[in-house]
């Protein structure tokens, strides 16, 4: 058996709270609704459902079981499973990194509307706000002009952030985790309920959950909702893989997986009715239907939209501040389970401690997040990445994934037997038949469609030369730094010759203790 010092988390529980609160996110709130919306309302239902059961749960269990197996972050998990497979994990670690320095903009907008709600700063004109006032938006091109109204709140996500980083994994994460996921869920359950109560909201669950079928017909629209589910399970880009390899030995894996699956998946919907309730409100407020609603999707949704709304709604100013905040709670977690994949990896490759690599990534991260994003053009820059770096970045390292692991590599046998070593739900033909055939070729489909319909009819009103430099041109920066960090030399002799636990040995082990378990309860049962 290898012996590897790693770090882990308290224990069963500690490591749920902090899957779940690296998947509720950003995603499950300010994307999943303006995504539904954008792609047939009630019609991304379906297939994002397809997802869930296709892609979702079987791909959360094989990143589950490659990292807590091979007891590393992406690269040196792959790398230990077989040496061909490293630049895999530099790919996703490098999605890692090209998702945090935008996502943390957008906690950082969610923060400083929490402080303008109170006021609602926005009068009676969100958009003119948002896009004018508060960001000073321009079209797409590259600005080097600050927003202060973005910067000062990104600059305190970063320091806090990075703060949380050097603490580590018990100190730092999993204290964090403890507070905001009960804040989040006392938070979110509130505003939810009350959304219930408005006029109009009948009208807005009916919008949500009736289906256009026509829709779809349309290859975007898979596309977008396989994109979503990586997104918001953080699964295929390393983040559940690299969780998962501070776990115990003896973990539950799958019953674990099960329950984050789960939750995240209701939280979503639960996010979907509370957005689509008051949007049904808003609709009735000006006359009109929900397709009537203007800036509806994406970014409009939480930031234009919303703050529309919450002018217009009884108690406004309350949920208003509760609903900022609960982005920012949602958002700080999930942001810290991105960077965490980042300095996991450069711990494992250089030897690092966590402060150390905590500090040197956080840094790193911050620098061009600023940049790039706290200025007049940083919209324009986040709206495009955030489309290229889901549905092409993450979709590819999916089907690479699958496609390696179970193709070339052979490996779901293995993988299968280490999940039953310890899991409570357990996977057998079905789970190795969907990652094998099913979901690879479902998915290999949603991406050469998706792909192509980027490369015909572009992304949005953006012209091609942006979404060549921003949209594919970060995606061949990915691809090049996954293959350049790949030749760098591992400092650890371990990383050639570890040896993962044996599953009969571990099967074993975990049946004496839960038996040994089992007796006690019995006695002081009885
Ligand atoms: N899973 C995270 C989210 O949904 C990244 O925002």
């Amino acid at each position: 058996m290898a012996a590897v010092s790693r770090e882990s988390w308290g224990g069963r529980t500690a490591f749920i709270v902090a899957a779940v609160s690296s998947a509720v996110g950003l995603g499950n709130i300010w994307r999943f609704p303006g995504v539904a919306y954008e792609n047939g309302g009630g019609a991304f239902l379906l297939p994002y459902l397809l997802a869930f059961i296709t892609a979702g749960v079987p791909i959360l269990y094989l990143d589950y079981a490659v990292g807590h197996r091979h007891r590393a972050a992406p690269p040196l998990a792959f790398k230990r499973l077989d040496k061909r497979l490293e630049p895999l994990g530099w790919w996703q670690v490098a999605v890692c990194y090209v998702i945090a320095i935008y996502y943390a903009v957008v906690v950082a907008w969610a923060l400083a509307f929490t402080v303008l709600a109170v006021t609602q700063a926005w009068g009676d004109d969100a958009a003119g706000y948002f896009f004018g006032d508060f960001l000073q938006a321009e079209d797409a091109g590259f600005s080097f002009s600050l927003v202060g109204a973005v910067l000062w709140p990104l600059l305190l996500v970063w320091v806090v952030t990075i703060a949380v980083m050097c603490l580590g994994i018990r100190r730092g994460l999993e204290n964090v985790n403890r507070i905001t996921l009960p804040l989040l869920v006392l938070l979110f359950g509130a505003i939810v309920g009350y959304s219930l109560t408005l006029d109009g909201a009948v009208d807005g669950l009916e919008a949500f959950f009736t289906p256009s079928w026509s829709a779809l017909g349309d290859p975007t629209v898979w596309i977008a909702a396989y994109g979503h589910i990586f997104f918001s399970f953080s699964i295929a880009f390393g983040i559940m893989l690299t969780y998962s390899s501070y776990s115990k030995r003896r973990a539950d894996l799958t019953g674990s997986g099960t329950v984050v699956a789960f939750g995240n998946c209701s939280f979503e919907i639960l996010a979907g009715i509370g957005v689509f309730a008051t949007l049904g409100f808003l609709a009735v407020q000006q006359s009109t239907t929900i397709d009537g609603l203007e800036e509806i999707s994406g970014v409009g949704l939480a930031f234009v939209t919303f703050p529309t709304l919450l002018s217009q709604m009884p108690g406004g100013t309350v949920i208003g501040v509760l609903f900022f905040l609960s982005l920012v709670c949602a958002g700080f977690t999930s942001l810290l389970s991105i960077l965490q994949v980042i300095s996991s990896a450069v711990q494992d490759k250089t030897g690092w401690s966590p402060a150390k690599a905590g500090a040197i990534v956080g840094v790193a991260a911050a620098v061009p997040s600023i940049g790039l994003f706290a200025t007049t053009t940083g919209i324009n820059a986040l709206d495009v990445m955030d489309a290229f770096i889901n549905n092409i970045g993450v979709v590819t390292s999916a089907v690479l994934t699958l496609v390696l692991i179970c193709w070339v590599v052979r490996a779901t046998p293995r993988l299968a037997e280490h999940l039953n070593a310890g899991g409570s739900v357990r996977v057998g033909a079905l789970w190795q038949t969907m990652v094998t055939f099913v979901t690879p070729f479902l998915l290999g489909a949603v991406l050469v469609t998706g792909a192509w319909s980027y490369v015909s009819d572009g992304y949005g009103e953006y012209p091609r030369w942006y979404l060549l430099v921003v949209g594919w041109g970060v995606i061949g920066l990915v691809a090049v730094f996954a293959l350049a960090m790949s030749f760098r030399r591992y400092h650890r002799a371990d990383a050639e010759t570890f040896v993962p636990e044996d599953a009969e040995v571990l099967a074993e082990e975990v049946a004496r203790a839960r038996g040994r378990a089992g007796d006690d309860q019995g006695r002081s049962g009885a």
